[in-house]
């Protein structure tokens, strides 16, 4: 939420700056905003409401001068609607400095009253005018950058990243961090600062991750962190995995159809030198322990939206194979009903970001329980997983298109892995089954090209359905988090109204939607499972069909008793039961992003959400 670039070197501050947002407007696409110190010592900013292109256009009409330092900002609005004057950068000491933020500073109004008590004024509703001209007073006061930001962070409470620059320090950006995200990009004769690494990964790959709480000077030869206090803080530079292609278009209309396109990649990248011999080995558990693990009583996991379903998806793999109690929260409403938690509790959390802050804070909030914490996290250096006692990383690469498709299967393929584990160290699961389940999640990757290779059939779907006002989804055991799932990325990416039901609660109520005409999706389970839950499945089908329901099937290739009851039936590969989820998303993502294309829409941006929900 929000996007943050800072740049000091020999490059034009402005390229860098553009580059730098370009990547991270994923964060937040509703304003954006530049500061530049030119070569002569002048503070020069341009912001504009709207896209970073109305920006780029602006600055063609208008260039600023030239300059090696600056800051740029890409805006989801949280105080203070979308408009120019909000955008940021934000200005102090009567416009010699200019800050820009991401997250919320929930003093605001005390230290706004403050300063208007002592004649300030402001130009802006937001609370990140606030600590501008709370610098600016500062600055006034001590006449040095550094000191001053350091007696501003400090009166700020909330979650903040800060940078900020003044004209009378060319060559210097200071930044802060506390609950949002800040990253360093270390070059030669050049430094960096971004939201995470998207923001430079284009000049270098070295990169270190800002501590909470903790304050960062970057000059174009060095880098200084301390904490808010001002004492010295050591840091550890790490290598980042992806390259800059990974986060371009690379040919594709948008990166939601790259990012589809990715997905048997993303599974068999994060399988990865984790099956070794039939058996899955996961070298960032070995410091937490196998010995922890036998320890565990139970696993909650915390993780929002997308993310929860990939965990309900776990939930039914990890309890049949570990025989360990699960349950799935929302992140945001296990924080606040006080959990009971001890010792005994494995608190595992998904993001694909690993900044969501809903999440930070249940992980954070369980630690401070005594429960273990290991999260599952796509990016690398992010906040989650550092406060975790153990990262199993997803490798998908980089997710820019807002709603999240191959982080998902990803999610899917690490939970699978570290249930698998778990089995394998708690002695649930032998041998033989082990190395089953392993070859079958090893399978996934082809079978995704072919599930990818049947395309065409639901995009034509989707065209024909372009003006559906409403669209149910149904699911059962695995297949029910997959029909909330469908049902979400219709939501997010056509503005469709969509639910998804367990099938089993048809009866319970949901039933009375069903009118003539209604598109129902059914995500039908395998006839070969051992549960026998097929038939029900089909029975719910011949349910809604007899009250005059539309329905899609996703079936497995020969499954015959779905046909005269569906309209239409898309097909998958078999898999085993549990693994069909993998399979049987795909084409509900690719419904919903074509539906959403037929309709004219931005399926990488859509409207009013942002990739990284940094604030509660
Ligand atoms: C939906 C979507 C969101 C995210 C959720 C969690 O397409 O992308 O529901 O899954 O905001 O985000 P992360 O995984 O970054 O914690």
């Amino acid at each position: 939420m929000c996007g943050i670039v800072g740049y000091v070197g020999e490059r034009s501050s402005l390229d860098v700056l553009m580059g730098g947002l370009r990547r991270l407007e994923y964060r937040g696409y509703d304003s954006a905003g530049v500061a530049v110190i030119d070569e002569g010592g002048s503070l020069e900013t341009a912001k504009r409401a709207g896209k970073l292109q109305v920006l780029a256009d602006e600055l063609e009409r208008h260039p600023l001068a030239e300059g090696g330092t600056g800051i740029g900002h890409t805006r989801w609005a949280t105080h203070g609607g979308p408009t120019d004057r909000n955008a940021h950068p934000h200005l102090g000491d009567d416009g010699r400095l200019a800050l820009i933020h991401n997250g919320i500073i929930e003093n605001f109004s005390e230290l706004k009253a403050e300063l208007l008590a002592e004649g300030f004024a402001f130009e802006s509703e937001t609370d990140t005018e606030v600590a501008a001209v709370l610098l600016g007073r500062e600055f006034h006061e001590v006449g040095e950058l550094r000191e001053a930001f350091r007696r501003t962070v400090g009166r700020l409470e909330g979650a903040f990243t800060l940078l900020a620059v003044h004209r009378d320090q060319p060559g210097l950006v200071v930044g802060a961090r506390r609950n949002s995200p800040l990253v360093i990009g270390l070059g030669e004769g050049e430094n960096f600062l971004g939201s995470d690494v998207a923001a430079f990964v284009e000049y270098t790959n070295r990169a270190v991750a800002i501590g909470q709480d903790q304050i960062v000077s970057i000059t174009a030869d060095g880098v200084e962190v301390t904490d808010f206090d001002g004492a010295h803080v050591d840091v550890e530079p790490f290598e980042v995995a992806w390259d800059a292609s990974a986060a371009e278009k690379g040919g594709w209309s948008s990166f939601m159809r790259k990012e589809v396109a990715e997905q048997p990649e993303a599974v068999q990248k994060t399988i990865l030198g984790r099956a070794v011999d039939g058996k899955v080995v996961i070298p960032e558990l070995e410091a937490f322990g196998d010995d922890r693990l036998r320890d565990i009583h139970r696993i909650t996991v915390v993780a929002c939206g997308t993310a929860s379903y990939a965990g309900l998806v776990a939930k039914y793999a990890i309890e049949q194979w570990a025989r360990i109690p699960v349950e799935v929260e929302l992140s945001h409403e296990f924080r606040y009903r006080e959990p009971v938690l001890d010792e005994h509790t494995l608190v595992v959390s998904i993001s694909q970001s690993g900044e969501t802050m809903d999440t930070l804070m249940a992980v954070k909030y369980a630690r401070e329980q005594g429960a273990k914490a290991i999260s599952i996290c796509n990016t690398q250096g992010a906040t989650i997983p550092r406060e975790s006692d153990a990262v199993v990383y997803t490798h998908a690469g980089p997710e820019v298109a807002v709603a999240s498709t191959k982080a998902f299967v990803a999610q899917i393929t690490a939970l699978y892995l570290f249930g698998l584990h778990l089995a394998r160290v708690r002695g649930t699961l032998d041998d033989a089954a082990l190395a089953e389940n392993l070859a079958e999640l090893q399978a996934i990757p082809e079978k995704l090209e072919a599930v990818l290779g049947e395309s065409d059939g639901v995009a034509q779907l989707a065209h024909w359905m372009a003006d559906t006002r409403s669209v149910l989804f149904l699911g059962r055991h695995v297949g029910y988090p997959i029909a909330l799932e469908g049902a979400l990325k219709l939501k997010e990416l056509a503005y469709i109204h969509a639910e998804g039901f367990a099938a089993g609660e048809l009866k319970h109520g949901p039933i009375a939607l069903i009118e003539p005409g209604q598109p129902v999706f059914v995500v039908v389970p395998s006839p070969r499972g051992s549960q026998n839950l097929h038939p029900k499945v089909v029975s719910n089908i011949q349910e809604i069909r007899a009250r005059g329901a539309r329905v899609i099937a996703i079936a497995e290739e020969g499954d015959a008793a779905v046909l005269p009851f569906a309209d239409e039936v898309v097909r998958i590969p078999l898999a085993a039961p549990l693994f069909e989820p993998l399979l049987a998303v795909v084409p509900l993502q690719v419904f919903a992003m074509e539906l959403a294309e037929a309709k004219g829409l931005d399926v990488d941006q859509p409207r009013n959400l942002a990739k990284s929900v940094t604030v509660e």
